[in-house]
């Protein structure tokens, strides 16, 4: 195929080269028209001089905006280029020249732009923030493959709740059975694990959340390592590592779509080890003062679970991401192990992200104990037929073993600097958003 694509165009300086893209804005001036071609791979200045050519001059003035074109020129050396090149315009193929795209330069409504979500991708810090969700994703995964973890994907399709039944998507299984959409793949990571000894699953989890915050979607992209004989400890420790590897991924290969995004780096600099380890006492007690010296509206009391102020409040007191970990055990999932000393304290953990992105990580070490959990299932309301295979994990070798998951679509945001999650997703789901 004869295309050149403008990430490689800086080692093409002074050879002629054809780009295959589209118009993404133009302006021309007496003989010239500077055209800003993009084509996926980035954006790049062609001028088109009139005395080179009078009818590619013509044809280039007549396109409007994401009309398909194919542009041959010679690349030249251009210091005040992003990408430190731009085209010297000798052809131009017009495939389809558009009048009436509908999202212009000018200002537009969220609901417009989430509405034609199918082309808003096109968009400068679109692409910029779903090139910056390739990279945390192939950073998440490089980072497991690469301490032996081996990835095995768990079912979507699945009969029992993991996360509470509150935020249950259900579909109907031929009839007979009900089905959930998962929630999390954690109880089928905690079988693989117990087969690989450090797993990972990665995939699309659902939840039915009926909030319509800046950081949920209905169905979102969750990492999810397990790991046996860990506890809760080692999975800081693991979590604190691949978080400061994505980062410095981030930092290294997309700096051009961070300066996009006019994102201040300096805050993803300052992420570095060790991250604060906070037990939920001392959090509750830190809020508590917050609230005393007047910088937290609502008092926090002990037993509650962090709304979206406290974890800002939190994470802010340290300018880097924080663990918390000891929460209550009753407002946590079935699985949870809890301390020995401190029964009422399950050993969960949660990583706080700075600059009020709130939790990122939730994770904790699983109960190991069969009729631990058997009460808990009770407890709970779920079904115990449904979790023998469950359980067979604590009658068959149980282990102590721990593990978390990662809201990719929350990591992205907070790499990006993006207000919401739905600019994190290509095609975000949620409350009142199924569509494109
Ligand atoms: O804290 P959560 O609910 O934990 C679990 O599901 C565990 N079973 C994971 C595990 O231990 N294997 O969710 C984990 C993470 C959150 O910290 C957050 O990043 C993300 O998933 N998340 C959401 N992201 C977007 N929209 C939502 N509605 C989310 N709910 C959770
Ligand atoms: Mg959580």
């Amino acid at each position: 195929m004869n295309q050149t694509y403008i990430n490689e165009l800086k080692d093409n300086i002074g050879k002629e080269v054809t780009l295959k893209g589209w118009l993404y804005n133009s302006r021309s001036s007496g003989k010239l028209v500077f055209m800003q071609v993009r084509d996926g791979s980035g954006t790049v200045q062609c001028v088109v001089f009139k005395g080179n050519n009078e009818e590619v001059f013509e044809s280039a003035k007549s396109l409007g905006q994401e009309s398909s074109i194919i542009v041959t020129g010679t690349v030249k050396e251009d210091s005040r280029s992003p990408i430190g090149v731009e085209l010297d315009v000798t052809g131009l193929e017009v495939l389809q020249n558009v009048h009436d795209y509908p999202i212009t330069p000018k200002e537009h409504g969220t609901e417009f732009l989430m509405d034609n979500r199918h082309l808003w991708i096109r968009s400068k810090k679109q692409h910029a923030v779903l090139k910056i969700r390739h990279t945390v994703i192939k950073a998440v995964r490089d980072f497991f493959d690469d301490n032996g973890f081996t990835l095995a994907d768990t079912p979507i399709f699945t009969p029992a709740a993991c996360e509470g039944t509150t935020t249950l998507f259900e579909v109907d299984y031929f009839g007979d059975d009900k089905a959930y959409l998962t929630q999390s793949g954690q109880l089928y990571n905690e079988a693989t694990a117990m087969s690989l000894g450090k797993t990972y699953a990665f995939g699309p989890t659902f939840r039915a959340e009926k909030s319509k915050t800046r950081r949920h979607l209905t169905e979102f992209w969750m990492v999810e390592p397990e790991v046996a004989y860990a506890t809760y400890e080692d999975m800081m420790d693991l979590g604190e590592k691949m978080i400061t590897h994505i980062v410095s991924r981030v930092l290294n290969d997309r700096r051009l779509e961070l300066d996009t995004l006019e994102r201040d780096i300096t805050k993803l600099e300052a992420v570095a080890s060790p991250f604060p380890r906070l037990h939920y006492d001392d959090a509750v007690k830190m809020l508590q003062e917050g609230h005393a010296k007047g910088e937290l509206e609502n008092n926090f009391e002990w037993g509650g679970d962090f709304g979206s102020p406290d974890e800002t409040y939190l994470s802010s007191q340290f300018g880097k991401p924080i663990w918390v970990h000891h929460f209550p055990a009753a407002i946590k999932g079935f699985y949870f192990e809890v301390d020995k000393d401190r029964p009422e304290c399950a050993l969960g953990i949660d990583l706080l992200a700075p600059e009020g992105y709130g939790e990122i990580i939730g994770g904790g070490e699983r109960a190991a104990s069969l009729e631990y959990l058997e009460k808990q299932l009770k407890h709970h309301g779920l079904p115990q037929e449904t979790f023998e295979w469950y359980l067979d994990l604590r009658r068959y070798g149980s282990v102590p073993h721990a593990g978390f998951g990662m809201g990719i679509e929350r990591c992205t945001a907070w790499m990006c600097g993006t207000e919401h999650v739905r600019e994190t997703i290509p095609f975000p789901r949620m409350l009142y958003r199924l569509r494109p």
